[in-house]
């Protein structure tokens, strides 16, 4: 795929569902509740990998312009369920599968398959979980049991670690409580409060109890910030760049990204907050970047999935950008350290990886014409679409389809399908 510069961009997007909240919304209705209705959800790859497997487990749900779950609960007694790329499907799923009756397989791609699932089994194993890996990796096999509680304290902030042992805590015996250092994103915590589950938030500190009786929960999917960053980043990379994302989820746990690109020197704009629990807003940029900045501490889970098309506008900004304490990066979809700083190499930037983030040594300009493979990673494919689009002479990417796990219609949704 070829991606010429663009020169000039206003525009005016509606954002894209938030898929950490479709994936929430599907699984837990369709494993605790009855019918409800997850409305404006995310149709994408990683989406559909978590509605088959709850379709597998017995739930029945029906794809329309809203997600309908009609009948819930893990029904059958054994299953064989295909995560596909999908990290927050395979772990969410231990976490759910832990304490059901019956014998589960949950297998992934070839990425998802080399990710490390440690960080699940070893605390739904300390609560009493039968639940092992290969090598600590997918294929995970689990035989449900009766769990108790725990207090955990979280070697690394994950959201999806987090709400594996949360929801395994749903069905534990005793309390069971999760420590973070960062705040991870917090929507299973919202989602399961607003279902009846009793849980308490404490600072970093989740706690929840075993004994719970979930409802099914509407819900309307707000717009995902990790989508909308691609063309409020494009925006602010560009001199007289512009663009609105009408109804992006604000959660200050996914916020990160517009704190850069005020501290870049972006002009950010948070007009028309709706909502209760998960607020929304519409968010726009003027552009254009300038300032260097070093990305890091606690800033880094509010931002995980944002920090390629960080790097990508620290290159526009003259000077050296530090992105540090995101070691995460390394088994992200790819390692998104070396998948980022290679990219951004061929590109013509001077990038250097580090033990836990990248160092950039911005010029103010991108120079382009290299070719980018995305190694199937869709942030890397859209992250580095943005970068040759912002670049002097383009690029080829190689690998573009990985855009479907998250954002699927990504190349005209994003440049109107013009320059590409
Ligand atoms: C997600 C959490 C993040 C993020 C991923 C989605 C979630 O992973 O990178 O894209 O939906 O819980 P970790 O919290 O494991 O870092």
């Amino acid at each position: 795929m070829e991606i010429k510069p663009v020169k000039a961009f206003d525009r005016r997007i509606i954002c894209k569902p938030d898929k950490s909240v479709t994936h929430r919304a599907v699984m837990f209705n369709a494993a605790f509740g009855g019918r409800a209705e997850v409305r404006n959800p995310l149709i994408s790859a990683d989406c559909l990998s978590t509605i088959d497997c709850m379709r597998r487990l017995g739930a029945q749900i029906e794809i329309g312009r809203s997600v309908r779950i009609l009948k819930g609960g893990i029904i059958n007694s054994s299953a064989s369920l295909e995560a596909g790329n999908s990290g927050t499907t395979m772990r969410l799923l231990c976490g759910l599968l832990a304490p059901a009756e019956g014998s589960f397989t949950v297998t992934g791609d070839e990425s998802l398959s080399q990710r490390p699932m440690n960080r699940v089994i070893a605390p739904l194993a300390a609560m009493g979980a039968k639940i092992s890996g290969k090598d600590g990796r997918a294929p995970i096999k689990i035989t449900g049991a009766s769990l108790r509680g725990i207090d955990y304290d979280m070697p690394v902030s994950s959201a999806q670690v987090k709400s594996a042992i949360l929801l395994a805590g749903l069905k534990a015996s005793g309390k069971t409580t999760v420590r973070e250092k960062a705040a991870s994103r917090d929507h299973t915590e919202i989602m399961l409060a607003a279902m009846g589950a009793k849980i308490a938030v404490d600072g970093k500190n989740v706690t929840v109890e075993g004994g719970n009786k979930l409802h099914a929960v509407d819900v309307d999917v707000c717009g995902d910030i990790s989508s909308a960053a691609y063309p409020l980043s494009f925006a602010a990379g560009l001199e007289g760049g512009k663009a609105t994302v009408e109804n992006v989820g604000i959660n200050p746990t996914r916020t990160g990204i517009l704190e850069v690109l005020i501290a870049m020197g972006a002009d950010v704009k948070v007009e028309n907050v709706r909502g209760a629990a998960e607020q929304t807003a519409d968010i726009s940029v003027r552009g254009k970047v300038s300032r260097p900045v070093t990305v890091g501490g606690e800033l880094i889970p509010r931002l995980i999935d944002e920090l390629p098309t960080i790097a990508v506008l620290t290159a526009l900004c003259e000077g050296e950008s530090v992105i540090k304490d995101a070691g995460e990066l390394k088994v992200k979809e790819t390692d998104r350290i070396e998948t980022t700083v290679n990219a951004l190499r061929a590109l013509g930037v001077e990038a250097e990886a580090t033990e836990d983030g990248m160092r950039i040594f911005g010029r103010g300009y991108i120079p382009g014409g290299g070719t980018v493979d995305s190694c199937g990673d869709h942030r890397i494919a859209m992250s580095m679409s943005i970068a040759m689009a912002l670049s002097e002479r383009g690029g080829t990417l190689v690998g573009g389809e990985a855009c479907a796990v998250s954002w699927p219609d990504f190349f005209t949704g994003i440049f109107g399908g013009g320059n590409v």
